[in-house]
């Protein structure tokens, strides 16, 4: 769960290599380094401590090189500290990793043994210390590293470079991403995209088990037998502007902005209004054999998670099929029941989730088919996958996710009414008007944004709590627990989600007036109850905010902490009802003085166990 970069070609690579280590911050922020060759000399530089620490301690220096690596770290083996912190070196042979050696302890003693002396607590260190032994046998370094890969099991990404040959970058994939960015005669490698995309569009992706040698004249890619492999270039419709702040404070505030955008590129092309089809021409699941789906499983982790949920809510209630929302680690080892004639859909913000994708492998062990709803192009959930929807939200760098869910909850929204079609469980008339519903859903998240004001007020008066309780039944009880987990994140303050008719069976002990309960209450069959659960708190002393989806209830007027936000149907209001969480959990974050881009303890792809 690291970020790792590299580069060959014709311009310093420092700042370069410094520039994109910044775009994969979100991956881990703890410690940071570079190595290169300045003057055919090998120099690293490496810190505990963010990337600007590291961008800091190199700026008075007149370096220059044109190949180097370097890595910005979330610590698994070691603390974050300088010693520990990646490049590692073992005589003149320099790695980054992105991932974890499971067996590296066993391989340690038995390096240990043969006289190798170790200077960090990572299990990366033993790959330095595996290819610098076979090199000294006369390996070259790509055979060197070769020999060594044969050692590990675990995940890994590798960005390798060697003194004796100045004129090799060598990147290895296994489990962990890794991409390679091809400019004019310049070439780079990195955990994602955006670290650098304001240099090329045109990627390869390496599949599990492939190297790239990579020199300034080219790259040439084989698997571990060094058989050589013919790859296609891709072109990422991303632009560099999409991985930048522009202007905002935070990239969290500038993701929540972009929803409208976001929803409306995820949404573009999907249907007619005409019959009220969904498009699902690049499915390789065909439309016609979605009818033949007996029980759907979601499965993800996090927020992705609480999509799910939504998820599972939409499918059962529009397409009347038995669904399950299960979170990806629990799913993996539950021994679950999956017939055949089941569809697993994982959801995905990075396509890169170690237990997402492990549950994805666990399914389709099931002969079940997998449909990955995903926002990274070329991921490896989307590349293991049967189909893919893809969320076109744009790069996602805010650890807290936002604009990635709420095109979550579309995709799982036009999904589900292309099966309820395909069922019979809805007519064209219906599938014509929930689908024209969306078109208006950009313009009041919009809308939605004219609260800011509103909230900000709110989280002047909260800010300072300890405990936050968020209620919402049906299809909003997962975006209470969204609400709940944003806060979490950012803000550091304990807060639960709970479906608010379970508050009776517990959490009603924790309500006093230092706790207060927000409460989402949303039109149709199931408001009196979310009235009633109000009143329920207020008769304890609780503080009630409530948000509510227009149309002024009485009994909810008087209050200064009530939020109105627009109507939409029941599936959508889904969206509408995430954005002032975002909001609230932002602002109380900013007011608490927290690194809303990079929370304490987070990484934003948990790509290990
Ligand atoms: C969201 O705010 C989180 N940082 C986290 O829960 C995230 O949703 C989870 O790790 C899943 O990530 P994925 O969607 O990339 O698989």
């Amino acid at each position: 769960m690291c970020g790792i970069i590299g580069y060959i070609g014709k311009q310093n690579a420092i700042p370069l290599l410094i520039n994109g280590l910044k775009k994969l911050e979100y991956r881990g922020y703890d410690s940071a380094g570079i190595a290169f060759l300045h003057a055919k000399k090998l120099e690293i530089r490496r810190c505990a401590g963010k990337i600007q620490v590291l961008e800091s301690s190199i700026k008075n220096e007149n370096l220059n090189s044109l190949i180097g690596i370097a890595h910005t770290r979330w610590a698994t083996h070691g603390r974050p500290s300088e010693e520990n912190a990646h490049p590692h070196q073992v005589n003149g042979i320099v790695v980054v990793h992105n991932g974890i050696i499971e067996n590296y302890l066993d391989l340690k003693n038995k390096l240990k043994k043969k006289g190798h002396v170790f200077s960090s607590d990572t299990d990366t260190e033993v790959i330095c210390h595996l290819i610098s032994s076979y090199a000294e046998k006369g390996l070259d370094i790509k055979n060197a590293t070769r020999q060594a890969l044969k050692h590990l099991n675990g995940a890994y990404s590798l960005g390798i470079i060697a003194e004796k040959e100045p004129d090799k970058l060598i990147a290895v994939k296994n489990d962990s991403p890794l991409i390679v960015g091809l400019g004019n005669s310049e070439f780079f490698i990195a955990s994602d995209v955006p670290a650098f995309l304001s240099h090329t569009k045109d990627v390869i992706i390496l599949d599990n088990g492939e190297m790239a040698v990579i020199t300034k004249k080219g790259v040439s890619i084989s698997d571990i037998n060094d058989k050589p492999l013919k790859k296609k270039t891709t072109t990422i419709n991303w632009n560099p502007e999409m991985a930048e702040k522009n202007g905002y404070n935070h990239f969290m505030l500038k993701e929540i902005y972009e929803q409208p955008r976001a929803i409306t590129d995820t949404i573009r092309g999907r249907f007619s209004l005409d019959q009220g089809n969904v498009n699902l021409e690049e499915f390789s699941i065909k439309k016609s054999a979605l009818k033949k789906f007996k029980k759907i499983f979601l499965v993800a982790c996090g927020t992705s998670w609480h999509a799910a949920l939504v998820g599972k809510y939409m499918i059962e209630s529009l397409a009347k099929i038995s669904a399950e929302a299960d979170i990806a680690s629990e799913f993996r080892y539950r021994d679950p029941v999956i017939p055949k004639d089941s569809l697993v859909i994982v959801i995905t913000q990075s396509g890169e989730t170690a237990d997402t994708l492990a549950a994805q492998r666990e399914a389709k062990k099931h002969g079940a088919k997998v449909l990955s709803i995903c926002n990274v192009i070329g991921s490896s959930s989307t590349r293991e996958a049967d189909s893919v929807f893809y969320t076109h939200s744009g790069p996602e760098i805010g650890v807290a996710s936002t604009k990635a869910f709420t095109t979550q909850l579309v995709a799982l929204y036009i999904f589900s009414i292309a099966l309820a079609k395909e069922k019979g469980a809805i007519d064209s008339r219906r599938s014509k008007k929930l689908l024209n519903d969306l078109l208006f859903l950009p313009e009041k998240v919009e809308n939605t944004f004219l609260l800011n004001d509103s909230i900000i007020k709110i989280a002047k008066k909260y800010f300072q709590v300890k405990d936050f309780l968020y209620l919402g039944r049906n299809l909003n009880y997962p975006i209470a627990l969204e609400g709940a987990l944003k806060l979490k994140e950012i803000s550091y303050i304990h807060a639960e989600g709970y479906p608010a008719g379970e508050m009776k069976h517990g959490p009603i002990a924790l309500i006093d007036n230092d706790m207060p309960v927000l409460v989402l209450v949303a039109k149709g069959k199931v408001r009196n109850k979310l009235l009633s659960n109000i009143e329920e708190v207020k008769a304890r002393g609780g503080e009630v905010i409530s948000i509510v989806e227009k149309k002024r209830y009485k009994s909810l007027s008087r209050s200064p902490n009530t939020i109105y936000i627009p109507a939409i149907n029941q599936y959508l209001s889904t969206v509408l009802f995430s954005i002032p969480l975002q909001l609230l959990a932002y602002h109380i974050a900013v007011l608490r003085e927290c690194d809303i881009d990079q929370p304490r303890n987070l990484a934003k792809s948990v790509t290990v166990e």
